[in-house]
């Protein structure tokens, strides 16, 4: 059972909806996280239902915070019109109300949440100037941190590269490198490109790389060859 002092944060992603109760003041997990894999057939209602399984697991009583990162642009009180790595059929859809069914939830883009989180207490705590956060999983997330300022619903993973073959993400994503079978090295190389392009356009003064393979980092950072510095997020897929 969740203490009033906590929240409770989900993560929906493309390959897993991840929970735990949350200690806001530390910004770590209360509880181990539960992991459930999403739904193959990933429509509001079978996402809807795996949240409230979540909910009921760890007992969240109705007056605790609820908050929840979701794979795309969310303006409250507005339908979704961009779904890059969920079904279709979230198109059309108030997000907040989907999920506002079994208690009040805030929803907010699951990157701008990761970004946020690493200048309140991670690798980007402190940086003055331009943060651009990113999360490389089965999409490529962004968020821009203007000393401290989020600025909400960028969608940098989708910037064209490859002489219009395309969308950043469909390049360089982490579940690219995995279907493709790419070194880390290869994939670096990609990387390169991907973040000479978003240097070239916004010169930030830091990168940080999230996501899960951001457990390793050192495989592939090092190689990642920008003027810009990049570093791996602190709490990482968190
Ligand atoms: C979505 C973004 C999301 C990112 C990471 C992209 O495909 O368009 O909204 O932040 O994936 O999940």
């Amino acid at each position: 059972m969740i203490e009033t002092a906590q929240a409770f944060g989900v993560d929906i992603g493309g390959s897993g909806i991840k929970a735990a109760p949350v200690d806001l003041t530390k910004g770590d997990f209360a509880e181990p996280r539960l992991k459930i894999l999403t739904p193959e057939v990933s429509t509001p209602q079978a996402v809807a239902k795996i949240v409230k399984q979540q909910l009921d697991h760890f007992e969240v009583p109705e007056s605790a915070p609820v908050g929840i990162a979701f794979p795309a642009p969310i303006k409250p009180g507005q339908k979704l019109d961009f779904m890059a790595n969920l079904d279709q059929s979230w198109i059309g859809v108030d997000v907040t109300e989907v999920f506002s069914e079994a208690c009040p939830v805030v929803v907010v883009n699951d990157a701008d949440a990761a970004g946020l989180a690493e200048v309140q207490f991670g690798a980007a705590k402190g940086q003055d100037g331009l943060v651009i956060a990113t999360t490389l999983g089965t999409g490529i997330g962004t968020a821009l941190i203007y000393n401290g300022v989020l600025i909400p619903n960028t969608e940098l993973g989708h910037i064209e590269l490859e002489g219009g073959k395309g969308d950043a993400e469909r390049y360089a994503s982490s579940a690219v490198r995995e279907r493709k079978e790419l070194s880390y090295k290869k994939w670096a190389k990609r990387l390169t490109k991907y973040y000479g392009l978003m240097e070239k356009y916004f010169n930030p003064d830091l990168f940080t790389v999230g996501g899960g393979v951001s457990r390793q980092s050192e495989k592939f950072l090092p190689y990642v060859d920008i003027k810009t510095p990049i570093v791996p997020a602190k709490l990482r897929n968190q």
